[in-house]
């Protein structure tokens, strides 16, 4: 028998960028574009809940994006509270539980507060789980599991040597999910930006040039079609995966 992987993936992970660009487009501040880009997000989610994908996890605020300018930052840290404000009540009747991902301890309490009660408020709904990564980043992500085990090593809970790809990766944010079976970047760069690095080993990656605050079902389809044509070989032959017999 053939283990195809099902063609709806079970996890999608997407590199929202491109909404400086769309809004310098239009000669509107980039702050434009980002809450353009809020509308897609609302798309995206609609997307996943109407073709049954039970995760996705976008890439809201990397580590590096401090480094913009103050006023980017700050138009960005209060485009998320009224988000949430906005939409968390809609995303909870649709059955959408969210999860903030990343070092939230450096946000300011009124946006630290509101990821926490939208967490909490939505954390029994099961027909999307979506994971918000704000000031995430990938190496982080790595160097906070390993701070994990070296204190659970330092405190006799753990050998050293039973560390192996499981122990590590069970300490990894989104560890309780299946790691994601496509990821999307917009917006043109073909990169990875330091999002969710050992999750990706064996993902499949898509880039499209639309903006992400142009992105709508057709871009997604277009997207979901392409990983529905990939082969997921994870080391083996095309042979041993499409289940024909395997030649000596
Ligand atoms: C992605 O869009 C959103 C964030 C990084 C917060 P950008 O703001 O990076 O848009 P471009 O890449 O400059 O067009
Ligand atoms: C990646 O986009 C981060 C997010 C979308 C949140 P960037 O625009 O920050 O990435 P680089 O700087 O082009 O690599
Ligand atoms: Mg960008």
């Amino acid at each position: 028998m053939s283990s195809e992987p099902p063609s709806v993936p079970r996890h999608i992970a997407i590199i929202m960028d491109g909404n400086g660009r769309w809004a310098e487009k239009r000669h509107r501040p980039r702050r434009f574009g980002h809450r353009a880009g809020q509308k897609a997000v609302r798309q995206c989610v609609e997307y996943c809940l109407r073709h049954g994908v039970p995760v996705l996890t976008l890439f809201a605020f990397s580590s590096e994006n401090w480094q913009r300018p103050p006023s980017e930052v700050s138009a960005l840290m209060g485009l998320f509270v009224k988000a949430l404000d906005k939409e968390v009540d809609e995303l909870h009747a649709h059955g959408v539980r969210l999860n903030f991902i990343g070092a939230l301890e450096r946000f300011e309490a009124p946006l630290l507060q509101r990821m926490q009660a939208a967490s909490h408020r939505t954390r029994d709904n099961t027909a999307l789980q979506v994971n918000i990564a704000v000031n995430y980043g990938g190496r982080w992500d790595i160097a906070q599991a390993a701070r994990t085990l070296a204190n659970e090593v330092a405190r006799g809970q753990l050998k050293a040597d039973a560390i192996d790809e499981t122990l590590f990766g069970a300490r990894l944010c989104l560890s309780e999910l299946p790691a994601p079976d496509l990821f999307i970047r917009t917006g043109g760069e073909r990169r990875i930006s330091n999002f969710l690095l050992w999750q990706l080993a064996y993902t499949e990656l898509y880039f499209t040039d639309t903006l992400w605050p142009d992105i709508d079902a057709a871009c997604l389809d277009a997207a979901m079609a392409d990983y529905a044509g990939r082969q997921r070989r994870f080391g083996r032959t095309g042979a041993q995966v499409s289940g024909e017999p395997v030649a000596h």
